[in-house]
């Protein structure tokens, strides 16, 4: 099932999400992640926070099967989740044009770590622990971001900010809320 997905202007995106606790994966979850999927490779995203379908949980989905293909290649999928994600580690600085599905028609030049070390909990709420660079890296970054309240157009000057929230009102775009 398709999720609606919350564009800038809805207050929800701004909020600090919370942790998600074992209890909470169960049948409901297990379907939420698949539509959470579902979404994502609806709109061509490789990634997807909860709270962008107005769930303020701290948990994402991550697939980067088709963004890491050479040509010729078949799409595969590589599909992750993590739940209560949390940078341990940084190292190195990486520029990267970012897009948002919650912000449509802008992309944003953003500075990310080039490698992180990132805890999170599996579905069996088992702690793991990956090492990620760059476009996996910078995938995690800005999905955290999302769970922090934080929006890719907030590098923008104000000027600059206020322009596209304006262009993307008048745009006549369905921004919720
Ligand atoms: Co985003």
């Amino acid at each position: 099932m398709l999720l609606p997905i919350l564009i800038v202007g809805d207050k929800r995106l701004r909020n600090k999400s919370k942790e998600l606790k074992k209890s909470e994966i169960n049948e409901d979850f297990q379907k939420t992640l698949s539509d959470m999927f579902e979404t994502m490779y609806d709109s061509h995203g490789i990634g997807l926070a909860a709270i962008q379908v107005g769930i303020e949980k701290r948990f994402l989905v991550l697939d980067l099967g088709q963004s890491e293909l050479a040509e010729g290649e078949e799409g595969t999928r590589d599909q992750r989740v993590l739940i209560n994600p949390e940078i341990v580690e940084r190292e190195g600085e990486i520029e990267w044009e970012e897009g948002c599905l919650s912000c449509p028609d802008i992309q944003v030049m953003m500075t990310r770590s080039q490698k992180i070390t990132v805890t999170y909990k599996d579905l069996n709420f088992e702690e793991q622990k990956i090492e990620a660079q760059d476009l996996l890296a910078v995938a995690i970054q800005h999905e955290i971001d999302h769970l922090d309240g934080k929006l890719i157009i907030d590098q923008l000057s104000a000027l600059k900010k206020e322009k596209y929230i304006k262009e993307l009102k008048s745009s006549g775009r369905r921004v919720v809320r």
